[in-house]
């Protein structure tokens, strides 16, 4: 395969880590977009984008690009695409759309559309048509309509990104593999210092910060990517590039505790599924007693938002938060997920920095605290 443009997908306030990761990999002519980064390179770049960056959902392959009229301009155009080039008419399809646009107002109609397109383009052509499968499609196509502008993709992941198939079990609220492995990444974690999470739920900060750490690839154990199915599927090429099961070195101390012994459980059992199951400590512990290991590193959680809280429970839990800090986890750099304003101004700290993030829909902030004892002597000092 020549060079060629492709569109990594990811969430608000990542794009630019994920920029760093495309460049990290040999990625060219890199461009960040919205919830999305541009980038040039051939086949092989594509299969190690989607085995090897931590920030992406989905990796696209841009096919087709046009302008349309109407409804029906836009079915009419679809179905002139060639589509045998990219599947048989025995195959199975799925379609994805985002729309922004006053011609279509709603995505599931022009899914519907191009899916009536492809299969009637299959119909004329051969007699016979593909059948949809929402789950396991042999393709997955993309459409991304603004206003009267098409761009068609193949999806070249399949399953979103974020299923590194490392989770056993199930936590009520854990964060998107994505978002976690992009806080860690936002934050600037030095990959050596102590990284600790002390509200770790299904411990998904934590492992994805041991994945960094020790350089394992996310997907390291995942043996499924849309580009299987397609008709230039480069067998040996994959082989060579999937991901080899870790060889580890020493790495920096990452701890992850929680209130709930169910959860340290969990995130152990995930671990070892990952191969790195010695590389992060995982116990069952209040926060309010855990003891920090004296030294400069890095301190992220995700308390609970409220949703199960009363608020003054809430307020007391961010107030314990911002005390234990201040007391406990002095020379650490702080970062706090919530999309609780109210219950963040509870943790009483002076923030260095906030980032708007999303966990799902839920707008977060990605506040950071730094706990240096030379800023702490300045405010006393009201430098
Ligand atoms: C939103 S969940 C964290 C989810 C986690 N980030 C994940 O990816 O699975 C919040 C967690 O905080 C824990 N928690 C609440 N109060 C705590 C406390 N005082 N000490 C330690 N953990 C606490 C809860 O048990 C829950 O697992």
């Amino acid at each position: 395969m020549q060079n060629k443009t492709f569109i990594a997908k990811t969430f608000f306030g990542l794009e630019e880590v994920l920029a760093q990761e495309i460049r990290e990999i040999g990625g060219t002519d890199v461009k960040i977009l919205n919830r999305a980064v541009s980038f040039v390179g051939d086949k092989e770049l594509m299969y190690k984008a989607n085995i090897r960056l931590r920030t992406a959902l989905r990796i696209l392959s841009p096919i087709h690009q046009f302008t349309f009229r109407d409804q029906d301009d836009f079915y009419r155009q679809v179905k002139k695409m060639k589509w045998d080039n990219y599947m048989a008419y025995t195959g199975e399809l799925a379609i994805d759309s985002v729309v922004n646009s006053k011609i279509f107002t709603h995505s599931k109609y022009v899914a519907l559309r191009t899916k009536d397109a492809v299969v009637d383009y299959f119909r004329d052509q051969y007699g016979q048509r593909p059948s949809v499968n929402v789950l396991h499609p042999d393709l997955r196509i993309h459409v991304h309509i603004s206003e009267n502008k098409c761009d068609i993709s193949l999806d070249s992941s399949g399953d979103p990104l974020f299923m590194r198939g490392y989770r056993s079990g199930h936590h009520i609220a854990p964060l998107n593999e994505v978002l976690a492995a992009g806080m860690v990444l936002l934050s600037g974690w030095d990959k050596k210092s102590p990284f600790v999470d002390p509200m770790c739920g299904s411990g998904t900060l934590g492992i994805e910060a041991a994945m960094i750490a020790h350089n394992v690839a996310p997907g390291v154990i995942r043996t499924e990517y849309g580009f299987m199915n397609w008709h230039d599927y480069d067998e040996a090429l994959y082989l060579k590039l999937k991901a080899g099961l870790p060889v580890l070195q020493q790495g920096p101390d990452i701890i992850c505790s929680d209130i709930s012994p169910v959860f340290s459980r969990m995130a152990k059992a995930s671990l070892k599924r990952l191969g790195i199951g010695d590389t992060v400590k995982c116990f069952t512990k209040d926060f309010e007693k855990l003891q920090a290991i004296p030294s400069d590193g890095v301190i992220m959680m995700n308390p609970p938002y409220g949703e199960r809280l009363d608020i003054p429970d809430l307020l007391s839990l961010y107030g314990n938060i911002g005390s234990r800090l201040k007391h406990e986890w002095m020379g650490y750099d702080a970062w706090i997920l919530t999309a609780n304003v109210e219950a963040s101004k509870a943790v009483g700290l002076k923030s260095t920095s906030k980032t708007v993030l999303y966990n799902g829909a839920l707008e977060c902030r990605f506040i950071n605290y730094s706990l240096y004892e030379g800023s702490q002597k300045q405010k006393k000092a009201g430098l």
